[in-house]
């Protein structure tokens, strides 16, 4: 069985048939992602290793007792604790992410995913890329057929990122670049081709001239900004470069 199991595609965050809605409608295999839950608060992202173990407060999981299970098992140490492995879906991925920026919580991605009306099959640009918490998210939005190119100026953010993108099985849908956004604006190649076009930078009127040009005649626009300075300044730029 294991040896069967060995040669199948390992499944990370989302279904590989095109068509199909992401499900996690199959048993978990050797290498696959998988969410270990103890509570609300205290959950942790495993790749599952067939010789290991998960060793915490409940006792020692062996990796090899969770193949073959379905996703949403309980599952119980040696010593009769138990866990419950769940499936990383992006809502999930964004509470065990490792923090190397702020990030953008359920709460605020939903609403910018609804109001840019970003759908399966949108190019969508976003800069900067932080910790990859909405990027995870948009990139489910624009499956399977779509695309997120994501762009931040720190070398090893963005590098930590596409290790990220990597293991979450996303990065067929997410490209990441190194490039000062603010100073230099999006590549010109993306030019009246986004469909929307996401901001969380520091200053981002400077870099709303550039996604006016990037984006289709009827493309959207949302600048994120935790200071109303920061606000004002951006819906003066946009005055004048949106109708
Ligand atoms: C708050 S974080 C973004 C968090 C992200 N939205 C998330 O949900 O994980 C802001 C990011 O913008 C990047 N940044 C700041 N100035 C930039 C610039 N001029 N060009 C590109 N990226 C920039 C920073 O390196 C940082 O990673």
């Amino acid at each position: 069985m294991s040896g069967v199991l060995k040669n199948l595609k390992t499944f990370k965050m989302l279904a590989s048939h095109p068509e199909k809605r992401i499900s996690f409608n199959r048993l978990i295999r050797n290498g696959d992602l998988v969410i270990v839950y103890e509570r609300h608060d205290n959950m942790k992202a495993v790749t599952v290793s067939e010789g290991s173990v998960l060793q915490n407060r409940f006792g020692v999981f062996k990796h090899s007792d969770w193949i073959g299970k379905p996703f949403g098992s309980k599952v119980f140490s040696s010593k009769g604790g138990f866990v419950y492995l769940l499936a990383p879906t992006p809502e999930l991925w964004t509470l065990v992410l490792s923090h190397r920026t702020q990030i953008l919580y359920i709460a605020d991605i939903s609403f910018v995913i609804m109001y840019l009306e970003i759908v399966p099959g949108c190019l969508v640009l976003e800069s900067g890329t932080g910790s990859g918490s909405l990027t995870t998210s948009l990139a489910r939005a624009v499956a399977p057929t779509g695309h997120v190119y994501t762009f931040d100026f720190h070398e090893q953010r963005s590098a930590s990122a596409r290790d990220d993108f990597e293991r979450t099985g996303l990065s067929n849908l997410i490209s990441c670049g190194v490039r000062d956004i603010q100073g230099e604006g999006f590549p010109d190649e993306f030019t009246g081709l986004a469909d929307s076009v996401f901001l969380d930078l520091p200053q981002p009127w400077l870099a709303i001239p550039s996604a006016a040009k990037m984006l289709k005649q009827d493309g959207t626009l949302c600048s994120f900004s935790p200071c109303i300075e920061q606000v004002q300044r951006s819906c003066d730029v946009l005055q004048s470069r949106f109708t």
